[in-house]
């Protein structure tokens, strides 16, 4: 299968071929063995991927799958929606058997992803962007409260555009909880050091050292994470030399400079 993506949905092959590895390693933190066969699939040079991004797109999802877990928790029949889903497999990793579930993303993304996913009565796929309104009434109107998250997306633009869609989403969708990544100006100023973007033409944009500053935008910060300070449960599951990884560098600049977090909108 071609693949014929725009510069920052080209991405949403780093995530996938990150957890096609870690389906095949030996301690495997989310046994996603569905992106082994897409990476399969793809008529795609995966080997142009290198570097510790790749390993670091599996601990961030973790992370992420933990806050949709908790929300679920709490509420089994409420809606999640994932904006800029890419080629994830979120969904079939955390189907309650209950929850209404979106997966939003660029028309090119999703007309590839249609080829390997399929809707059905409780899982349905969008073709849009995240800073467009028409996907609003669409996720509304569901038994339990709305859960927005956003993995790897809002990094890739501008900071005032970024600020506009929060402060949309703050006055839309009170109640919800919104879980998005950072990175502050110590990634962004590196980032042409990170081997994964060697040969993709993508770059982020979006800079932010301190998520609590978004807070103005009508949010508040609930938890803000980063491999570092993973939540327990998510980092017993990684395996020893990223657990070690973790608690050595948990002050490190590079490790505390992307941040993982999750917000409150209020009612
Ligand atoms: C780094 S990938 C992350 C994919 C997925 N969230 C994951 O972690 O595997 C970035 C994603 O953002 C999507 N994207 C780019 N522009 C977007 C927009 N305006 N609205 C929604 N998604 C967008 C891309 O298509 C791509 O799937």
């Amino acid at each position: 299968m071609a693949v014929e993506l725009g510069d920052v949905q080209e991405t949403l092959l780093i995530p996938l071929l990150g957890r096609a590895l870690d389906a095949e390693a030996k301690q495997s933190i989310l046994g996603d063995q569905k992106a082994v066969e897409l990476v399969d699939a793809l008529d795609y040079d995966f080997t142009r991927f290198r570097g510790p991004s790749l390993m670091g797109s599996v601990l961030r999802a973790s992370i992420f799958d933990q806050y949709v877990r908790d929300f679920l928790a709490r509420h089994p029949d409420g809606t999640v929606v994932d904006l800029g889903c890419g080629l994830s497999t979120r969904f079939d990793r955390l189907d309650n058997g209950r929850v209404r579930w979106f997966d939003l993303d660029m028309p090119d993304t999703m007309a590839l992803r249609r080829t390997f996913f399929g809707d059905h009565d409780r899982y349905a796929m969008l073709d849009g962007s995240l800073f467009g309104e028409d996907w609003w009434d669409v996720v509304s109107g569901g038994e339990g409260p709305v859960f927005l998250l956003s993995e790897a997306v809002l990094l890739y633009f501008p900071d005032d555009e970024v600020r506009d869609v929060l402060r949309r989403w703050g006055a839309r969708f009170p109640g919800s909880p919104v879980a998005f990544d950072t990175g502050g100006s110590l990634m962004m100023r590196n980032q042409d050091r990170n081997a994964v973007f060697d040969s993709i033409r993508a770059r982020m944009a979006w800079v932010c050292d301190d998520p609590s500053s978004l807070e103005s935008l009508g949010l508040k910060l609930r938890e803000s994470r980063d491999f570092g300070r993973a939540q327990a449960s998510v980092a017993r599951r990684w395996p020893l030399k990223y657990r070690l990884f973790a608690s050595a560098f948990r002050w490190a600049p590079f490790v505390t400079t992307y941040k993982l977090n999750l917000f409150d909108i209020p009612e």
